[in-house]
């Protein structure tokens, strides 16, 4: 375990990161041979993407990754979050290797090791290759034998210098918002009987992922996971409230993609949870023998997104109640709500339950930055919220538990999804028309946060 001899409340080697997915930042999505993915072509659907943007140039990160790592390493990032464009490994998904697309990443991991950052590898973050999409996508059960293949094709080429693996990014996220409620590619709306079909497909690509990458890794590396918390915060510290927000979070409640046992239970114990398979009696997908031991493949961390928590309270009989927001309650540009706890009550939460080191694999929020007359970007809400957030993990950490690192969302502003580039969550203002990078005044901020080790929090 890792200790804190700096007094700063995080230990030494605390990975104090940041983060990306492939086709936010990538653009080149039509270059070197790679192929389509569901959201190449979910950007084109009228509608579909704020003003018809598209991630087809984004942030040119393709083509400018040696400058973004110098930027990164003036940061002093210890970690940085990165994804892989599966289409762009497997144009079909299967079968042929991109070799110049490998290369891409191959160079990238190269250049990050030189500036002393460690590559932390996604292996899918929702650009899933849409030849696999016109097969079934994942209703197919074969999708979790794709993925692997895929992995297997990715950690023979990198496993020898990455260290660290995820294997799927916010599955709530993809299967939820992308083939139920139809906002995200391939813009599905499914009926929730095959909406539990795709959730067994994903888990068990996950477990076939874990088993490629220990398979294929050529020494030690760590494997985990990034799905998105639903953390449920007590809105008072009567016991009763604590275990109202903590019967809540690991609850089954709805039909939705929304929760965290169904998504987590499987993969750190082996099982369903009891009630969700209750409530989804009789659309349950098939469940072979064997499948639930393939997707419980021991994993490293538990990894979690952290972006906000829902305040919940002891009702009548101790149930579990939401309590609304007074009126004025801090809100981000997206219109989430600001709730700093959400990264005390969630680490506490996930690792009393899960019992693994707890990674933040994302945190971070949108403004409405622009470039100042001084040429310069000023964002206190988001140094602000920064470090709110991470004074809450460090209480958590000083409580117990075991947290090994925190990734800001995003290193860059990027195509945030359906909202297009409304949206900016970047440490570095990207100006898309030039390319131009101007950290923020929050990348300043970030670099002294690391250089002191979590000191400038203060007390
Ligand atoms: C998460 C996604 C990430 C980004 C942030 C804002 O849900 O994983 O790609 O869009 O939200």
């Amino acid at each position: 375990m890792m200790r804190d001899q700096s007094g700063t409340g995080f230990p030494e080697g605390f990975l104090w990161g940041a983060a990306a997915a492939s086709y936010q930042i990538e653009g080149a999505a039509y270059e070197d041979g790679k192929g389509l993915s569901v959201w190449d072509m979910f950007c084109r659907k009228p509608d579909a993407v704020w003003n018809g943007q598209t991630g087809d140039v984004a942030c040119d990160h393709y083509h400018r990754y040696r400058e973004d790592v110098g930027i990164m390493r003036d940061i002093g990032l210890r970690a940085y979050r990165l994804s892989i464009s599966w289409p762009r490994v497997l144009p079909e998904g299967t079968g042929a290797v991109n070799e110049r697309g490998l290369a891409f990443y191959d160079r990238l991991v190269d250049a990050l090791l030189e500036a002393g950052i460690a590559p932390h590898v996604t292996l899918f973050h929702w650009d899933f290759p849409l030849s696999l999409y016109h097969r079934g996508g994942w209703l197919n059960r074969d999708s979790a034998d794709w993925f692997a293949e895929y992995t297997s094709v990715v950690v023979r080429k990198l496993g020898d210098r990455v260290k660290d693996w995820m294997t799927l990014n916010e599955p709530q996220v993809f299967v939820g918002a992308g083939h139920y409620e139809g906002r995200h590619a391939p813009g599905d709306r499914l009926r929730f009987a095959e909406i539990l079909r795709i959730c067994h497909h994903v888990l068990l690509a996950h477990g076939k992922s874990v088993q490629a990458i220990r398979a294929a890794s050529p020494g030690r590396c760590n494997v985990y996971y990034a799905p998105v918390a639903q953390v449920k915060i007590p809105a008072s510290s009567s016991p009763e409230d604590i275990e109202a927000a903590r019967a809540a979070t690991w609850s089954v409640a709805a039909r939705t993609t929304w929760t965290n046992t169904w998504w987590m239970d499987p993969v750190f114990f082996g099982r369903y949870p009891e009630d969700g398979l209750r409530l989804f009696a009789g659309e349950l997908p098939e469940i072979r023998g064997g499948d639930l031991e393939i997707i419980a493949q021991p994993v490293d961390f538990c990894g979690v997104n952290v972006y906000w928590g829902v305040p919940v309270r002891a009702g009548a009989g101790g149930a579990p109640e939401v309590v609304p927001h007074p009126v004025g309650h801090p809100i981000t540009a997206f219109e989430w709500p600001v709730t700093p706890e959400c990264l005390y009550w969630g680490p506490r939460f996930f690792y009393e339950r899960y019992g693994r080191p707890i990674v933040i694999t994302e945190n971070g929020l949108s403004c409405r930055d622009w470039i100042s007359l001084d040429g310069e970007v000023h964002d206190p809400q988001r140094i602000d919220f920064t470090a709110r957030h991470l004074r809450e993990l460090r209480r958590a950490m000083a409580e117990g538990a075991v947290v090994n690192g925190y990734f800001h969302w995003s290193i860059l502003d990027n195509f945030e999804w359906a909202h297009g580039y409304k949206h900016r969550f970047g440490l570095v203002f990207v100006d898309y028309p030039t390319g131009r990078r101007v950290p923020k005044d929050s990348a300043r901020w970030y670099r002294e946060l690391i250089a002191s080790n979590g000191a400038i929090l203060g007390a």
